[in-house]
This record gives C-alpha cells, sequence and structure tokens, in this order.
C-alpha cells in the first residue's frame, strides 16, 4: 500500500467523467471504475472530498445560450449534480467506503445539508464526503464549487480528473504539435485562456495559493499516482 503525499485532497470530477464512452447518462462501468480507483487512493489514508459536476445529465450554460434563463438552466444543472451525487455514493459504498453527501442546496429527504464543520468531522472519520449542488448558486461553476469547498475544508490541494493528461499550450485533440506543460502558474493559465477551469475558479486559487492538479481520470490508478505524489498531468501553483 503507497502512502499518501497529503492530508487531505478534493477531488473535483465532471459529470461527463461518469458517461464514459456514452455521450450522455450514467455508465456503469465507467462509475465504478472511477469508484475503484478513489477506493484504492482512499486506502493509501488520505481524506477524500468529492466536488461532481452534471454535465453529463444537463448542460446549464448550453441552455442558456439557446435562450433558456440562464439562472434556471443554472438551477437545473445543480440538480443534475445531485443525481451524480447519488449515483457515485452508491458506487463508492459497494466498494466498502463509508460515504456522505451534502447539498448546497436544501433537500432534507435526500441528502444532508452542506454544514462545513459536519464535511470536516466525516472526512477526520475516514469517510468520502461528496458535495453537490455546487455553491447552490447560478453563475457558479462546479469548478468554483470546488475551489470554494477545498479552501472551506483546508484541503492541501485540489485534483482536477479530466479527459486529456494535463494542460496543454492548444487543444491537443484538435493539434498534434500541442505541448503539455508539467507546470504553469495560475496567472499563466488565465492570461492564456486555457480551458483548465474557468477564471473565477482559478482566480480563488490564486489568491489563496491552493495548487490544483490536472491529470488524466481515464487511465486507471491515476488518482492512486497523484495522492502518492507521482508526476503526473499538468501542476498549477
Ligand atoms: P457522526 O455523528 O459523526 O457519527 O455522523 P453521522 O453522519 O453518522 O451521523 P448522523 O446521525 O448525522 O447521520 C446518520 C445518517 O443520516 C448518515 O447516513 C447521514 O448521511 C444521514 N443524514 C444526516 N443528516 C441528514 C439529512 O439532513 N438528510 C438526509 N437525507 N440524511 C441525513
Amino acid at each position: 500500500m503507497g502512502k499518501s503525499k497529503y492530508n487531505r485532497i478534493l477531488l473535483k470530477l465532471s459529470g461527463e467523467a461518469l458517461a464514459g464512452d456514452d455521450k450522455f447518462g450514467i455508465n456503469n462501468d465507467t462509475i465504478f471504475q472511477i469508484a475503484e480507483d478513489v477506493a484504492s487512493a482512499h486506502k493509501t489514508g488520505v481524506q477524500i472530498g468529492i466536488v461532481i459536476g452534471g454535465g453529463n445529465i444537463f448542460r446549464g450554460v448550453a441552455a442558456s445560450t439557446k435562450g433558456m434563463d440562464r439562472a434556471s438552466s443554472d438551477y437545473m444543472g445543480m440538480l443534475a449534480t445531485c443525481i451524480n451525487a447519488l449515483a457515485l455514493q452508491d458506487a463508492l459504498e459497494k466498494m466498502g467506503l463509508q460515504t456522505r453527501v451534502q447539498s448546497a442546496i436544501e433537500m432534507a429527504e435526500i441528502a444532508e445539508p452542506y454544514i462545513r464543520r459536519k464535511a470536516i468531522r466525516h472526512l477526520e472519520k475516514g469517510r468520502v464526503v461528496i458535495f453537490s449542488a455546487g455553491t447552490g448558486n447560478p453563475y457558479f461553476t462546479t469548478d468554483t464549487a470546488a475551489a470554494l469547498r477545498a479552501m472551506e475544508i483546508n484541503a492541501d490541494v485540489i485534483m482536477k480528473a479530466t479527459k486529456v493528461d494535463g494542460i496543454y499550450d492548444k487543444d491537443p485533440a484538435k493539434n498534434q504539435d500541442a505541448v503539455k506543460f508539467d507546470a504553469i502558474k495560475y496567472i499563466d493559465v488565465l492570461n492564456r485562456g486555457l480551458a483548465v477551469m474557468d477564471s473565477t475558479a482559478i482566480s480563488l486559487c490564486m489568491d489563496n495559493k491552493l495548487p490544483i492538479i490536472t491529470f488524466n481520470l481515464k487511465t486507471p490508478g491515476n488518482i492512486k499516482r497523484v495522492v502518492a505524489g507521482e508526476k503526473i498531468g499538468t501542476l498549477v501553483s
């Protein structure tokens, strides 16, 4: 069993990550693969908080560009994150982990309300805490929710799991000559307009000196590798 480099981490999973090769919804094999990865990372002793997106179920921003009111579409997106949180909770518990889901929008029959001190206590007891419903506010992304919750729980780092190996100078899917950064400064991410996290999330991390590691979730075992301090992906600091 490897040892964790960190005491407490905030793992940011996009909603799309749960869809796997499907375009939409929750792919069973994929969610169990992710749960297995989280479980093996958890065995290193690290405390894990998770913020999950909702884009596999509803894309708030996309709907607002088609004429839907932005606030309404963002609220729908927040509800989508709750569906994902419950699915992930179920998968994690099947792996033997203890979990709690906390929601930024009160829905007491479904999840605990978000209470910072309670979340920290759960983490100290070795429970994986899944934070759902974003920040509870429209106009804020789940990346910003991840940055906010990471700071609130005093996480050592945000681990942003994505579909690519890290941050490139241009889109690696469209440009064969794209170059990957091993490390990059927050300000350079902002100035170059690199699509890592939205600018609100990056600024929040920059102002509070919270490092971000982006890495590819599709490679099994990557969460544990990053937790163990292996230098994969890109470090933003
Ligand atoms: P400790 O007090 O540290 O042992 O934490 P605990 O989470 O085990 O205690 P608690 O009695 O608060 O919760 C027991 C179970 O009820 C857990 O599965 C919680 O997730 C769940 N729970 C607690 N509060 C709420 C709530 O407001 N809504 C829902 N739906 N579940 C809740």
